[in-house]
């Protein structure tokens, strides 16, 4: 195959994508993979999706106990990268969700070798390299899971069906085999082994279903909800805003007369996109130079990925965005062996120095503050236009409301600049222990 020698500044032809079509639709057939398989494996897609955390789990509970794979996911000071590791679990969901969904056509070849060149000096990292053998070993390893749920699940149907369906999958599994592995050429790599170590695979199964969440979130099954992140006068044409929703970071661009909002993350390794160069249309990424279409998302690097994207809708004066409800705030979530927090409670842990969390106490909006260990509570609608004290900015003890500019002392609710002249409303907040309380009568 015409694979470039290095993907970053070589993109992707037309050629090469045809010729990755051709390869493995040379190796589909020789190894007897039909349509009728690819039928077989579309209708399993349930089940993929269903095993997705236990088969991303045991993916990674493994690489994490050889010290030569474990090593890709650690931090300089050996403990284990999270997020980086969340960020892998992720793509390698939407690998098996996208391979389970049956289409074998050229873009979905290029893409499976995209990802063999991932782990070759001759992916868009040349810094990472996975030695040949380990890619091999995940791949049978992937195998057995597979063949396992896709038995589990359909035993009961009847013995043909899953026959069939295991059949199927083993056979893909060759040409996937296949196809990651003549991404390595001739790269040679040096031989040395390590003990294994013991990893808390029950930890790593805890993450994985985070991942598989968060992207089944992206495939929209999750709801959305309508979050204010920004005075349209704040943003003029030509300028962005990166805006903090629970745990995403969102760049909101206002350009050529448009509004666009993109996660901030990379596809590529998690760097902060959004605070990228955008020249004309395009945006790059800071750290490594992956590059994207600001309109579409495409990645244009990676012609498979895309930066996930986010409704922008511009209403009288506020910007809004859509994004995944994470459920309730952070304060109210339940979390495993502590007791369940009323609707005025709130976790200290969850609420750091100099940020913010809203609670709905009674069908009252009520913001609460850290303001350097020390906790203060108030109505969350400025005095001025009702507009989110939540999107406003937290300065010290002064918070201002991202409409009009209006700023309050949140010790005492005093209204410190116009255009608002009545105070916000305060409300006692007491720490019993690890959990705030805001008294709201
Ligand atoms: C069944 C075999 C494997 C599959 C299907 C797989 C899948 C993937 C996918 C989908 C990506 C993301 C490519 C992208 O969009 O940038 C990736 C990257 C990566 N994989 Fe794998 N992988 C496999 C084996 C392994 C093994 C054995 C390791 C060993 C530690 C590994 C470590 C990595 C690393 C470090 C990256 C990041 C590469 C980069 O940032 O350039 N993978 N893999």
């Amino acid at each position: 195959m015409n694979a470039p020698e290095n993907h970053r500044s070589a993109r992707r032809t037309a050629e090469d994508v045809a010729e990755a079509g051709r390869f493995f639709r040379y190796m589909a057939d020789y190894v007897g993979f039909t349509a009728a398989d690819a039928g077989i494996i579309r209708r399993t897609r349930p089940i993929i999706a269903k095993y997705l955390p236990e088969i991303v789990s045991e993916f990674y509970t493994h690489l994490l106990r050889y010290p030569l794979t474990r090593k890709l996911f650690l931090r300089p000071d050996g403990t284990i990268d999270e997020p980086y590791l969340n960020l892998r679990m992720r793509h390698l969901s939407n690998f098996w969700l996208r391979t389970a969904q049956g289409v074998y056509d050229d873009e979905y070849a290029a893409y499976v070798d995209y990802v063999g060149r991932a782990h070759t000096s001759r992916g868009a990292d040349p810094s990472i390299y996975v030695p040949e053998r380990y890619v091999i070993g995940q791949v049978g390893m992937m195998q057995h899971a597979i063949s396992r749920a896709v038995s589990n699940e359909l035993r009961a149907v009847d013995d043909e069906t899953e026959f069939r369906a295991v059949e199927a999958w083993d056979k893909l599994m060759m040409v996937l085999l296949e196809m990651l592995a003549h991404a390595y050429g001739h790269e040679q790599e040096p031989e040395a082994y390590g003990e294994p170590v013991p990893v808390d695979s029950v930890w790593v199964r805890a993450l994985a279903e985070q991942a598989v969440a968060a992207e089944h979130g992206d495939n929209g099954a999750r709801p959305l909800r309508r979050a204010a992140v920004a005075a349209a006068a704040e943003i003029p044409d030509g300028q962005r805003k990166i805006v903090q929703i629970d745990d995403l970071s969102i760049g909101v661009f206002h350009h050529q007369g448009a509004w666009y909002a993109v996660r901030n993350s990379c596809i590529h390794q998690g760097g902060p996109v959004a605070t990228g160069a955008l020249e004309g249309d395009v945006l790059t990424c800071p750290w490594h130079g992956y590059q994207y279409e600001l309109r579409s998302g495409r990645c244009l690097t990676d012609r498979d990925a895309e930066l996930d994207r986010y409704a922008v809708t511009v209403t009288g004066e506020l910007v809004y965005v859509d994004v995944p409800d994470s459920g309730p705030p952070a304060g109210l979530q339940e979390k495993a062996g502590e007791p369940a927090l009323q609707a005025n409670e709130f976790r200290i842990a969850d609420l750091a120095a100099g940020q913010m969390l809203t609670l709905t106490v009674n069908g009252l909006a009520v913001l609460v503050y850290n303001v350097d260990g020390k906790y203060y509570a108030t109505d969350e609608a400025c005095t001025h236009a009702q507009g989110p004290l939540s999107a406003g900015k937290l300065e010290g003890k002064i918070i201002t409301c991202l409409l009009h500019g209006s700023c309050f002392d949140v010790a005492n609710g005093a209204a410190l600049c116009a255009p608002a002249t009545a105070p916000l409303k305060t409300y006692p907040v007491t720490v019993d222990g690890e959990i705030g309380r805001v008294s709201v009568t």
